[in-house]
């Protein structure tokens, strides 16, 4: 079993942004590591820039998310509103620096919290 999902979040320094999350995303251990996980992010990337999102965040692991763009959410002074280790929270530009000069907290939707 595979689950993948998107749901918007919002950055507090530009509360206008069209801005989604990815997650969560899981594969069942017997079946990881057969590129399952790499369809689902590459599906779900793509889902959100059809529905115009200009960007994405993502809370997982550095390596994993990097080899799809995503890059630390620091880089850009984006934090998130949960607590955790500021180096799995990362994000992905859609539309062209759309994060520069963004610095804020990104809230999740609430339905992520019945998730
Ligand atoms: C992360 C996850 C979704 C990847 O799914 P998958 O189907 O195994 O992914 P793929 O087969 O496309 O990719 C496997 C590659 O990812 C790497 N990888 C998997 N988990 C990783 C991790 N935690 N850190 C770094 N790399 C990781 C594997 O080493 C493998 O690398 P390779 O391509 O160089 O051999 C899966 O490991 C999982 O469900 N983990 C538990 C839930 C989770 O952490 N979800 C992400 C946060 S929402």
């Amino acid at each position: 079993m595979a689950i993948s999902c998107s749901l918007p979040v919002t950055l507090d320094s530009d509360t206008n942004l069209f801005l989604m999350g990815l997650a969560p995303m899981a594969v069942n251990p017997a079946r990881q590591n057969k590129g399952i996980g790499s369809q689902l992010a590459r599906a779900g990337i793509e889902e959100c820039r059809a529905l115009g999102a200009a960007g994405l965040v993502v809370l997982g692991h550095p390596k994993y998310y990097s080899r799809f763009g995503f890059s630390p959410s620091a880089n850009f002074g984006i934090k998130s509103k949960y607590d955790g280790a500021p180096e799995v929270f990362m994000v992905l530009e859609l539309s062209a620096e759309v994060f520069a000069g963004k610095a804020g907290i990104i809230s999740f939707h609430s339905s992520f919290a019945r998730l």
